[in-house]
Parts: structure tokens; sequence; C-alpha cells
């Protein structure tokens, strides 16, 4: 049987009520609406039942085995219950048990839900994190304020058994085009954790700013981090004269790391090469072709100036700085970019002595197609020394033009052909296509309400829609690793700006990327967000309400419909 069918069993709370209430008062009032079930990502199964357990200073057994990261991220369940509610929690077997399962997969948890208290079991810090937060969910939205709240403090008896469908479950931020401090990347952080994400793509270099402390290149962050100012809106002719830039020392980054890694959350670093180079060569010239001077870039766009090819001195700058980078984020996949190394102007490499002379050692003939030859020839350069130190790569999709060596993984960017491709080749991918995952594009089709975007129309069901198995063979489906959505910030200055653009899409992409196809359901996941609306405006997250016919940053109506067939057919757009 479907779980929505199952869904729809009534469930009565039962609450507390005044001793001296009169049993036909008792009976009144323990007849209430049936209560939605609002979790998103929606679980795998659920059984709801009649009845509901008080959680308000209830007894709590953690499992002595339990490691010290899961107990932790338990007990920060606890103290949010207990701050919410009022009430200290005790020790105790008659209430929440929390309980080591080793015969349950990495990332599954269960919850069993009933008059004698509840089952909380998992085997992994991940799925303790993940039970933990579909408890938070079921819970009234004040568990979220940090606040003591009147409520009603009672979890639906019922049974859950929940696992993601896909292992891996990105989200991307650019921290360069504009910089995040880190408080608003641990509020980032929070929103993923609450949404059971558990890979953090940080995109840390860029032509407009290079974000990473790296010790041994001390000028990467002197000149590197910091631009003569940004162009204003769309005028690609403007610079509004502001010195903007910013970095994160060695030991913010750790920070981040170790609070990711709380939340199950594993940080995999970008490191774009050999394009969007521009504010590392600002700060070490001799490594691009030219020798330079440059500057790092105050204009958006796909720079032709890239790191050479020819020059021995840019392997040994890369796998130093790729040493400093593995120092800090132990992840297994280290992100190499590789995206958009040349635009429509001539290529440097073609003309550069030292890239003419490794094209013709490599025996690449010149033509159109030397170029990603070449990059191919840097890329697997920088895989063979990440993998000689038990790392792997992840490129963006333009690593497959040319000859890609075993092992890479793809990031399928440019819609979904470079997964579709990748897979075929038999590397891994992750998809994250731009016609469904990239949040810098409007959410709103009325673009003169919407806060500025890049452009495109990606409408919260659009997001929801996405099937990341598409138009790939059923034998080719085991190399998609999972699915990521992409925040680049060109247009995004303000953190109020970044959580509109981020949320609720990114809800609709949990269920993309957690629910097995026959439990999504858009009226479903349309309903609950009106508890997740609650819940981060707990948090304090700012998110769009273009789904509820309120658009643009101070949340206007929309126009009614006549209005905006009138206001379509006058703003056509190109994308
Ligand atoms: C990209 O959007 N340039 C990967
Ligand atoms: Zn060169």
């Amino acid at each position: 049987m479907s779980i929505f069918a199952k869904m729809t069993i009534p469930i009565y709370m039962k609450k507390t009520l005044l001793l001296c209430i009169a049993a036909i008062a008792l009976l009144a009032c323990s007849k209430k609406e049936p209560q939605q079930f609002s979790v998103i990502p929606m679980p795998n199964q659920v059984t709801l039942e009649k009845g509901s357990l008080s959680v308000k200073g209830i007894a709590v057994d953690v499992d002595p085995n339990m490691d010290q990261l899961s107990a932790k991220a338990v007990g920060r369940f606890i103290s949010a219950l207990e701050t919410a509610s009022g009430t200290a929690c005790k020790d105790g077997e008659d209430g929440l048990r929390f309980k080591l399962n080793p015969a349950l997969a990495p990332e599954q948890y269960t919850i069993s839900i009933g008059k004698d208290g509840a089952d909380i079991q998992a085997s992994t810090l991940n799925g303790f994190v993940y039970a933990r937060e579909t408890l938070k969910q079921m819970l009234p939205a004040a568990i979220y304020g940090g606040q003591k709240a009147k409520a009603d403090w009672v979890l639906p008896f019922a049974q859950i058994d929940d696992s993601p469908r896909f292992a891996y479950r990105g989200m991307h931020l650019d921290a360069c085009r504009h910089f995040w401090s880190v408080e608003e990347t641990k509020r980032y952080l929070d929103v993923m954790t609450a949404y059971k994400q558990n890979r953090f793509h940080w995109h840390l270099t860029e032509d407009q700013g290079w974000r990473v402390e790296i010790k041994k290149y001390p000028l990467l962050t002197e000149i590197g981090a910091w631009r003569n100012g940004t162009m204003i809106g769309k005028d690609f002719s403007s610079n509004d004269g502001i010195r903007y830039g910013g970095f994160y020392t060695q030991e913010q980054m750790r920070e981040i790391v170790a609070y990711a890694a709380e939340r199950g959350i594993t940080v995999i670093p970008e490191i774009d090469l050999p394009g969007h180079m521009v504010a590392a060569l600002s700060a070490y010239p001799e490594l691009g072709c030219s020798g330079g001077p440059y500057e790092v870039w105050t204009r958006w766009g796909v720079d032709s100036r890239i790191l050479c090819a020819g020059n021995e001195n840019v392997f040994t700058f890369l796998e130093d700085v790729l040493s400093e980078i593995m120092d800090i984020f132990p992840s297994e996949y280290i992100h190499i970019g590789g995206d958009e190394c040349f635009n429509d102007e001539a290529c440097p490499w073609d003309s550069c002595p030292k890239c003419i002379a490794r094209m013709r050692s490599l025996g690449i003939k010149q033509g159109p197609d030397a170029k990603h030859y070449l990059q191919n020839y840097v890329t697997a350069r920088v895989q063979d020394f990440l993998n000689s130190k038990g790392r792997k790569i992840i490129g963006w999709d333009e690593v497959l033009q040319g000859n890609l060596t075993k092992g890479a993984t793809v990031m399928s960017w440019r819609g979904v052909q470079g997964g579709i491709e990748a897979a075929s080749k038999g590397f891994d991918a992750i998809m994250t296509p731009n016609s469904f995952c990239y949040f810098d594009h409007y959410q709103g089709m009325e673009r003169d309400k919407e806060p500025l975007a890049i452009g495109g129309y990606l409408p919260l069901e659009k997001v929801y829609s996405y099937e990341p198995f598409k138009g790939i063979p059923a034998s080719d489906q085991k190399h998609i690793l999972g699915v990521q959505a992409n925040l680049w910030t060109e247009y995004i200055a303000a953190e109020k700006h970044l959580e509109y653009m981020l949320m609720p899409r990114l809800c609709a992409l949990s269920e993309v990327q957690w629910c097995q196809v026959p439990n999504k359901d858009y009226t479903r996941f349309d309903k609950s967000l009106d508890h997740t609306f609650k819940i981060l405006d707990a948090m304090d997250f700012f998110y769009s309400l273009d789904c509820r016919g309120m658009v643009g940053l101070d949340r206007k109506p929309a126009r009614d419909a006549a209005e905006m067939a009138d206001y379509l057919e006058k703003n056509k757009t190109d994308w």
C-alpha cells in the first residue's frame, strides 16, 4: 500500500487536560483536526497511528555504545526540546530510547512511537541526524526557535523506516563572486541539515576573488581576495568603485568542516582550474601565459586568461595549493573545476611558446580540439597527484571533452547530457543540470518584482519535477551518485537575497535527492510547505513565497491571471 493511503489516517492528539474538566468536555476536546504529517523530504515508509506521545519533560535513554558525534547529535535534539518546551528531560527508559542498531544501512533510521515511548535507531551519525531532523519536523516549528514556546509538545504515534534514494545529496555555494561569512555559511549548513543533505560543495576560487588562505602563497589572499569594485546590476561596462573581498583563514575553514561533519555533511572544496584563475594570476602573474599584469576581475563572465599549461611551476603551485587544501578538507573528493576554460576569444595556449611546446611533446595535433586535449593533460596530472594522496577528483562536465582519465567523477551542469555521456563511458556522475538545479535563476516569472537573477526561470515545481535517471539507461544508472543544486552569486550580494534564492527550492531538491519515485507527490509536498515556512520563520531564515502568490523580497502580491498573461507577452524571455 502506498504511504499516501496511510497518510490519510486521522490522528487524534492526546492532550493533557485540566483535571477538573468534566467527562463530556474531555471527549469533545480530544476530537481534534487530523494533523498533517509535514516532514520534508517525505520518509520512505510511514505509518501513522491513532494517539500521541507527550514529550515535554520526557525520559531519555541514549545507548552508551553510541559514538561521541552521534550522542552529541541526539543531545542537540534533547536540548532544543528542553528549551522550546521549557521543561528539562530526565534519564530513563520509558520515554525516548536512542539505540545503535548496526543492522541498519549507513544513512537509514527507524522511529517507532507508541504509548510506551519511542524507539529511535540508526547505525551511524548520519542516521541519527536524520532521525533527529524527522522528529523535529514532527514537532511544532517552535523547536527551531531556540526559545521557550507554548505549544502541544507531542509526537504522533508512528512507525517510520527511512533511508535515502541517492548517496550524494549536495548543495553548492559560490563564496567568490560574493563572500559569505562563517556565520552565514553555518546557517546555510543548518538548512541543508534540516533537509537531510550530506555534501556541501564550496566554490572557493574564482576570477573575481580567491577565498582560501594558502600559507605558502600569501599573495593569493593579500592580493587575490580583493577586487577594485563590482559591476552594477547587468551593466557590464560599470564599476561601483567599492573595494570588495574577503577570505577564510585555514582555522575558519576547519571550523566549517567540523561544523558540517557534526551534521553528517562532507565539505567538498573546489579549486577551479585551469580557468577561472584571474584572481590567482593577479597575485602570481608568472603562472599565466602572458606573465600579466592581471587584476582581480570586476565583471562577471568567462575570461580567456587561464593558467599556463606549459609551465612546470604551475603544477608545483597547484600541488602546493592542493596539499594545503587536503590538509584542511578530509573529503574523499576534491573538486577541480574545469569549466569554462575557453571563451570565444583566442585561447592563450594556442600562441604561448611553453604551451605549444607542451602540446608538441604530448603529440597533440594543432586544431580546434588541441586545447581540450591540453586541458585533459592538466586534469590528468592533478588527478594523478590527488589519487596518489588517496583522493578523487570531481570536474565540471567540460572535463569529458578529449580524453578523461578513469576514476574521475563528472558533474553534469550544461543540462543532463554530460551525466548521460559520463555514465555511458563508465564514469560516475553527479547531476546538477542548469535546467533544474541552478538556484541563481528566477523563481518567479515577474522579473520586475523579483530580486536580480542571472536569468532563466526555475520555479519550485520545476525543481521538484526533476527525475535524475531520465535519459540514463538502466545499466548506467549505478553511475549516477546523486544530485546537487548550485547557487552562483554574481547577482546575489546580501544574505536575505541568498536565502530567498535557496528556499524553498532546496526543499523541493531534497525530495528529488531523498525520495523514491512513488513517494513524490507535489500536492502533498506543497501542503507540507506550510509547516516548512513556520520552521524557516523560527530559524529566522528568509524564503520565497512565489508558490503562495507573493513575489519578490518584499513579497508583493502576484498579478492576476489576465494581467499576468499580458505581462508575459510583453516580457518574453530568452531563457
Ligand atoms: C558552471 O556553472 N560554470 C559550472
Ligand atoms: Zn602557456
